[in-house]
């Protein structure tokens, strides 16, 4: 599928528009439109039904170490600046980036890719923003560019392996950058805190400094104790927040993926030490079946177990969900979720203070006086178990979901083109969204065959019984042909239509989006044929 299409797609149906597109737009900022709200709500929605209300704590889900609970937060997006001091992010919540002195472009150090070509007695490192063929396209046009050849005198250039990260090369002086004609126009890597700064109150020193969360993680273990203290919970416990995250990202691109707003749907899973690792499995593998259950194909989704030298310094195992999406090379895949098991890192951050790694210890880090770098709350976030009548700080399992993600692979996977038959039956392309029913924004669209006869009046009818359930769409104008098409453009799984028979029989025709499969309900059962269908 190619991209430009779904883009397309999006901005005429009104799934997503550009933030502000009518002065340009601002990079890195979207906005849903009226379908694209209802689906993004949808898959929150399956989130937390899945994750927390369904959850039934006095049974054993299968795979699950024991029975557990879950419950639910909603934090503030401005919290007090020490929370993202003792959680690391003040100090190390950066990427690198470089820039080109010639154009003023930007970079993300790690995102620039480039291979070494030889021509005409020189060697150079051609680099591009471009990933797969299409940066090896890129990279070819700018070396023979760069060494005066022409087209069909390619064989002239000599490349010198595959490409390589930017991150490989310590000399810049020989690096061709994406967007220039000249050699050594990079500097050297920066470091840039990608938390969003913000003033609170009306003084406005920097001692007012605030910031947008980059996460809804940390209200989430600052409020452990209010948790445990104002309900009756037990460990093993997951606490859950949908929310708006900020992140400041050097590149923002590929559509959503990497935006500088974005909502996160997160659970931070308190257990105890000695089961945590059988508990980073469960939450691993239920929620890699998450995905698959909503429809994502089993061969665009992997589950990526980390390697050592990836894991943060806290880390005791971390794997991310990925999903093929079309605007990544052949082979490989876009991070959707991580799942890791963080030890007890997060409580302990906020009862002692920040933390490093010490050997194999985690210990408070201490300033130039030997006084804690970044001080704890000092607070009691131990847990103590009155059956066990055991004290101890709780390990975490954190399942950290993205709602723009998910809804963009949601988008790409229903994208489907195929051939149907028209009203003269003729065969024509169409443009069909194959959302799975949950996520469809609408649910049923209710036609008259024609605007005559007593149909409108019997679909309005029927349209009204469904609207108190279902988000449905009432539709008389046009060709029902047309009319159909627009539907399967949108993803709506079912069309209901009154016609001559409606009139003489009183059942209406249901059409499956996918199938175009037909068949004959009764008018006055049309919410319980959907309730019945939608339910899978
Ligand atoms: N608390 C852990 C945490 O925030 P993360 O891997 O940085 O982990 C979790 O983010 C998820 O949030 C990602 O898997 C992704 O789905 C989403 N996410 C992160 N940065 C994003 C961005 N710039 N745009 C859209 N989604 C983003």
């Amino acid at each position: 599928m190619e991209m430009e299409k779904l883009v397309a797609l999006c901005k005429r149906r009104g799934f997503l528009f550009q933030s502000s597109e009518i002065y340009g737009g601002l990079q890195g900022f979207w906005d849903y439109g009226p379908l694209g709200v209802e689906l993004k709500r949808n898959v929150r929605e399956a989130w937390w039904h899945d994750m927390v209300t369904s959850q039934n704590e006095l049974e054993v889900p299968e795979g699950a170490p024991s029975t557990f609970e879950m419950t639910g937060l909603d934090c503030t997006i401005i919290m007090h600046p020490q929370v993202w001091k003792c959680s690391g992010h003040y100090d190390l919540f950066h990427d690198y980036m470089i820039d080109c002195r010639e154009t003023k472009s930007r970079y993300r150090y790690d995102q620039v890719q480039g291979r070494w070509a030889e021509a005409k007695g020189q060697r150079i490192f051609v680099a591009t923003g471009f990933v797969g063929d299409e940066a090896l396209e890129h990279t070819q046009q700018k070396a023979l560019k760069f060494f005066k050849l022409r087209a069909k005198q390619a064989d002239r250039l000599e490349w010198d392996g595959p490409l390589v990260s930017l991150t490989t090369i310590d000399d810049f002086s020989n690096v061709l950058g994406p967007d220039t004609k000249k050699l050594g126009t990079l500097t050297a890597p920066r470091e840039f805190n990608l938390m969003f700064k913000t003033i609170v109150g009306a003084l406005g020193s920097e001692d007012d400094t605030a910031y947008l969360r980059p996460e809804t993680a940390q209200g989430i273990f600052v409020n452990f104790k209010n948790v445990l203290d104002s309900t009756r919970v037990r460990l093993p416990l997951g606490i859950a927040q949908i929310g708006k995250s900020f992140r400041n990202e050097i590149t923002p691109r590929n559509f959503t993926f990497r935006s500088r707003e974005f909502e996160q749907m997160e659970i931070e899973f308190f257990c105890h030490p000695d089961q945590s690792a059988d508990w980073y499995k469960y939450w691993r593998d239920r929620r890699y079946k998450w995905y698959l259950d909503l429809g994502l194909a089993a061969d665009k989704l992997i589950l990526r177990e980390h390697t050592p030298e990836e894991l943060a310094h806290y880390s005791l195992g971390t794997a991310d969900i990925e999903y093929a999406f079309p605007f990544m090379a052949e082979g490989e895949f876009g991070e959707l979720e991580g799942v890791s098991h963080r030890g007890d890192f997060d409580l302990r951050s906020h009862i002692e203070g920040k933390l490093v790694r010490e050997g194999d210890e985690l210990v408070v880090e201490k300033n130039e006086k030997g006084k804690p770098k970044h001080r704890g709350s000092g607070k009691d976030l131990a847990y103590f178990d009155d059956l066990t009548k055991q004290r101890y700080v709780p390990h975490v399992i954190e399942p950290s979901a993205g709602a723009d993600r998910a809804t963009l692979a949601f988008l790409c996977e229903a994208y489907t083109e195929d051939e149907v038959p028209d009203d003269k039956g003729k065969l024509s392309s169409r443009v069909y969204m194959k959302f799975h029913p949950r996520l469809a924004p609408i649910k049923a669209a209710v036609f008259p065959l024609v605007k005559k006869d007593g149909m409108p009046e019997v679909a309005k009818e029927i349209y009204g019984a469904i609207k108190p359930h279902f988000a449905a769409f009432y539709d008389e104008k046009g060709a029902v042909g047309r009319r159909y098409r627009r539907q399967d453009e949108i993803g709506t799984p079912f069309c209901i239509t009154v016609d001559g028979q409606t009139l003489e029989d009183g059942t209406v025709t249901f059409r499956d989006r996918d199938t175009l499969e037909q068949w004959r309900v009764k008018k006055e059962d049309c919410v319980e044929e959907l309730r019945k269908r939608l339910m899978v």
